[in-house]
């Protein structure tokens, strides 16, 4: 389906279990509204390349599958919602990831007299999560999504994108695969009601390739623009 886009602002989170392709959506959404993907795992793993004391903080939680401190994943990922890039809309890949950074993106976005206007849930059962993160590759440099079977790049080990190098996330060995499952239903799963009671959740069948999800991802978008009074 061939969205047609007058780049109007949308403010879209992408919530889903590890492995369900948030952030494989996000970067094609956000390319087609021409806003920007803010991903906290990937802010996270670049503060992580450091060897500061934040680095080593936000380290420890990260490689053993916990949720970094509510206290500096609400105040990095709110300082870089305020820079300019973000004032026509945004794709939030990761957060909020509890009910406490919800309720902090809730605040900071209505004392701006602003709104979300959409939270897809990508649906995905707990065995295909691990396949998929088992085999999962990341370029180092842009942080494109790769898998050795279901999406692999043109040229072993390098990013189609921008040639970088491919790696495996340190956070994918499968003790830790397991751990992240955990604190998702644990921590996250409470926002699927959260955001269903404000009315913008969509629950979307994240399994079958990644072109039939995405397809169902751009029909609830275009549905939501046909009614938007903005477009
Ligand atoms: P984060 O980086 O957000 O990881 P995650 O939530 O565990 O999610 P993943 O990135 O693993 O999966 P995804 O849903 O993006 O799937 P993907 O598109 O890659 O967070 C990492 C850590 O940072 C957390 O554990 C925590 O410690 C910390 N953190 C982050 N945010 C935080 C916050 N707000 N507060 C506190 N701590 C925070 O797809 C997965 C694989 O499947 C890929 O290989 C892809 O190619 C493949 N694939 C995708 N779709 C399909 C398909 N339809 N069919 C086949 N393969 C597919
Ligand atoms: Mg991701
Ligand atoms: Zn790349």
């Amino acid at each position: 389906m061939q969205l047609i886009l007058c780049h109007a602002t949308m403010r879209i989170v992408m919530l889903g279990p590890p492995g369900s392709g948030k952030g494989t959506h996000a970067v094609i959404i956000a390319r087609d509204l021409g806003i920007p993907v803010i991903a906290s795992g990937e802010i996270f793993r670049e503060i992580m390349r450091g060897d500061d004391p934040l680095a080593k903080k936000i380290r420890k939680y990260v490689l053993r599958g916990d949720l970094v401190p509510d206290e500096i994943a609400i105040k990095i990922v709110m300082d870089r919602l305020e820079l300019q890039d973000c004032e026509r809309g945004f794709v939030l890949d990761g957060f909020p990831r509890n009910l406490r950074q919800a309720e902090a993106l809730t605040e900071w976005l209505s004392r701006r007299g602003l709104n979300l206007d959409l939270v897809i849930y990508l649906k995905v059962d707990r065995e295909e999560l691990i396949r998929r993160l088992s085999l999962r590759r990341t370029c180092e440099r842009c942080g494109a999504v790769y898998h050795l079977i279901f999406n692999p790049p043109k040229k072993d080990e390098i990013c189609d994108f921008c040639g970088g190098h491919l790696y495996q996330r340190e956070d994918d060995k499968e003790e830790v695969v397991k751990k992240r499952i955990e604190v998702f239903e644990r921590e996250s799963s409470p926002l699927i009601d959260y955001y269903a009671k404000k009315g913008i959740l969509r629950e979307i069948d994240g399994t079958g390739t990644i072109e039939d999800v995405q397809e169902r991802i751009k029909a609830v978008i275009s549905c939501l623009r046909r009614n938007d009074p903005r477009v």
